[in-house]
């Protein structure tokens, strides 16, 4: 079912460092089995800002089984939402917020030994993941390395001490801080690939007998920590990480194809499935994704990151082609089947068919 906006309450407010809020929206009973979540996914949020129509996706932190809902959002500079949520929003306001998405999951049951590696504001799909590992299997158990500057710039901080309290011989938490001296020089410094070396090498943490390694934390990080554990013999198929920006920034479009330009050129007739009903329109410049033409042409087409990486644009081409800029979140399997994504799919043929209630 493709993922859809409710209008949902803000129950709650939490600072969490001077800079980050945990947000909470209570889920009333008629639309718990939409808001039911796997841990590690994420919540789309949507508001008009100054006029404009901005969404941005943000971690779950609260564990399964919990009534409310509650995201950790950090301010960043020069974030529109990130402002507007961590200054302006109020308990008892509304906001449109879309059902749980997101592949980055633990299957709770199957992970004995998981190895969470955070970095930042990374911290939220792990509360989650490390809290429903820990309540739902008295047979697991958590590592959580968490990159931070200093004790103060510590998301959840509280939390994982109450975390390490309730869990203490299943639960491992270790701080690294990168501008705060701590007591043993080891956890002094940043998330890199020594630091991932120096760690597995004095058993501090289990790379191969992991049977989970999450990442989550600035793409760089993602990036360095995924290498090593390949350098270091982990199986790919255990590690699993949540790209939310690219390490490198959103990258330039590229430039049109022949194919998008003598489709565009012709006029590509587009039709859309979305919950059940079809929509048409005509896509007439090779420069625009289907999800640009779309909402140019007033269909509220699913979408969130729009960059490649939430997944929440996903559908399938039923007839014609396009080919994607980019994409990262997307398995190799999804594209054989034929999905796309539509922020940044092109056609490459004159008539296009895209299915969103496909899964
Ligand atoms: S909107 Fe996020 S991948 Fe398309």
């Amino acid at each position: 079912m493709a993922a859809k906006f409710h209008e949902l309450t803000i129950s709650k407010i939490e600072d969490l460092t001077s800079d980050a809020k945990a947000i909470s929206f209570s889920i009333p009973s008629d639309l718990r089995d939409d808001y039911a979540f796997a841990p590690g996914q994420y919540l789309t949020l949507r508001a008009e800002i100054a006029g404009e129509d901005v969404r941005r996706s943000y971690s779950i932190s609260s564990p399964l089984g919990e009534n409310a809902l509650t995201v950790g959002i950090r301010r960043v500079e020069d974030g529109k939402f990130s402002s507007y949520a961590t200054n302006e929003l109020k308990a008892g306001q509304k906001l449109q917020v879309m059902t749980p998405e997101g592949r980055f999951t633990a299957k709770i049951g199957e992970l004995k030994n998981a190895l969470l590696i955070a970095a930042g504001s990374g911290i939220t799909p792990m509360m989650s993941i490390a809290q429903s590992l820990l309540d739902g299997d008295p047979d697991a158990n958590v590592t959580l390395v968490y990159g931070n500057r200093e004790t103060k710039s510590i998301m959840f901080r509280e939390q994982l001490e109450f975390l390490k309290d309730r869990f203490m011989d299943r639960f491992t938490l270790i701080h690294i801080l990168s501008r705060e001296d701590q007591d043993v020089p080891i956890l002094n410094g940043r998330i890199d690939a020594d630091k991932i070396r120096a760690l597995d090498n004095t058993n501090a943490i289990d790379l191969v007998g992991a049977d989970g390694v999450f990442i989550c934390g600035p793409g760089e990080m993602i990036e360095v920590v995924r290498d090593t554990c390949a350098a270091l013999g982990v199986d790919n198929a255990k590690v699993h990480f949540e790209l939310f920006t690219p390490a490198d920034g959103q990258e330039p479009r590229k430039a049109p194809t022949k194919e998008m330009l003598e489709a565009a050129e012709q006029g590509v007739a587009v039709e859309v499935i979305l919950d059940g009903t079809k929509r048409s329109f005509k896509l007439t410049d090779a420069d625009q994704t289907v999800l640009e033409a779309a909402n140019a042409h007033g269909l509220d087409l699913p979408f969130s990151c729009k960059g490649g990486m939430c997944c929440t644009c996903r559908c399938k081409v039923a007839n014609g082609s396009a080919e994607m800029d980019v994409n990262y979140s997307l398995e190799p399997w999804e594209i054989e089947a034929g999905f796309t994504l539509a922020c940044q799919a092109r056609p490459t043929s004159d008539k296009l068919t895209l299915d969103f209630d496909e899964s």
